[in-house]
């Protein structure tokens, strides 16, 4: 049976109102992401992160799944257990759309996590209480539920076990910074990318570079939005085979 492995990226949002992480020359929402999304800035000012967290959560409640969020919503409802799709994104834009199965490899903007049990538990899109107490074993030390850089994201293991089980991979919206799409697109005879942009791709030398659209076998060279139905082709042509 064939299976499709689909990664995403903030450019899935981004027609949603959602910022992108590097289109703005690495902020978000005009913070520096290193700041906001680093256990290093965690550490030097748990409120300002938290602030922020409370910030884009709340921001979330009014924003709009966009095509390609029902797109994708559409397709896995189309082929169960055919779409492994792992998400970089942190909003609830795709399970708005109806999405059911999404990995969240960075974790959830509408979760709160505690930093005792590990476990966490849904807020929707309200502030974190100062006074937040986990619902599962009592403790006051709650975070937010987002992946930073410098600690572990426990989800990756779902991106090995994709790998194993599909033929078609799809990178939407990602500049491949922080998941190497370009890795993981060799491991693949089929392949596309969406995405308005010719990300650059730098070997490990550094001194070598090639767009990453050299390594798909398609590159749809459009907005996310613009992208859905010839995306769709290539998959139902794919899933038919
Ligand atoms: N449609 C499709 N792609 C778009 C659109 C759009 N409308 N607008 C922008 N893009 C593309 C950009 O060209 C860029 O390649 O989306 C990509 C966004 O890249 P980043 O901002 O780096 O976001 P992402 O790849 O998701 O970042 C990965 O880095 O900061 C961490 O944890 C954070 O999950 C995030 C991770």
């Amino acid at each position: 049976m064939h299976k499709v492995m689909i990664i995403s990226g903030a450019g899935l949002s981004a027609e949603s109102g959602i910022s992108t992480f590097r289109d703005s020359d690495g902020l978000w929402e005009n913070y520096d992401v290193m700041t906001v999304c680093s256990t290093q800035g965690w550490m030097q000012d748990r409120q300002l992160v938290t602030d922020f967290y409370n910030a884009r959560r709340e921001d979330l409640e009014d924003k709009k799944p966009n095509a390609m969020h029902r797109a994708l919503a559409a397709l896995e409802e189309k082929y169960p257990d055919q779409i492994i799709h792992l998400t970089q994104n942190v909003d609830n834009l795709l399970e708005k759309a109806g999405a059911k199965e999404v990995l969240h490899l960075h974790g959830t903007l509408t979760d709160l996590r505690c930093e005792e049990c590990h476990q966490t538990f849904y807020v929707g899109y309200r502030a974190q209480k100062e006074d937040e107490q986990c619902p599962h074993c009592g403790s006051y030390s709650v975070r937010h539920n987002v992946v930073m850089f410098g600690e572990s994201a426990p989800m990756y293991q779902h991106i090995y076990r994709a790998i194993d089980e599909s033929d078609l991979f799809i990178a939407i919206g990602t500049s491949g910074q922080v998941i190497d799409i370009v890795a993981l697109v060799q491991e693949f005879e089929h392949s596309i990318l969406v995405n308005p942009k010719q990300e650059r791709h730098t070997t490990g030398f550094g001194d070598f570079e090639k767009n990453i659209d050299a390594y798909f076998e398609h590159f749809i060279q459009a907005k996310a939005t613009d992208a859905v139905d010839e995306m769709l082709e290539y998959i139902e042509e794919h899933l038919g085979r």
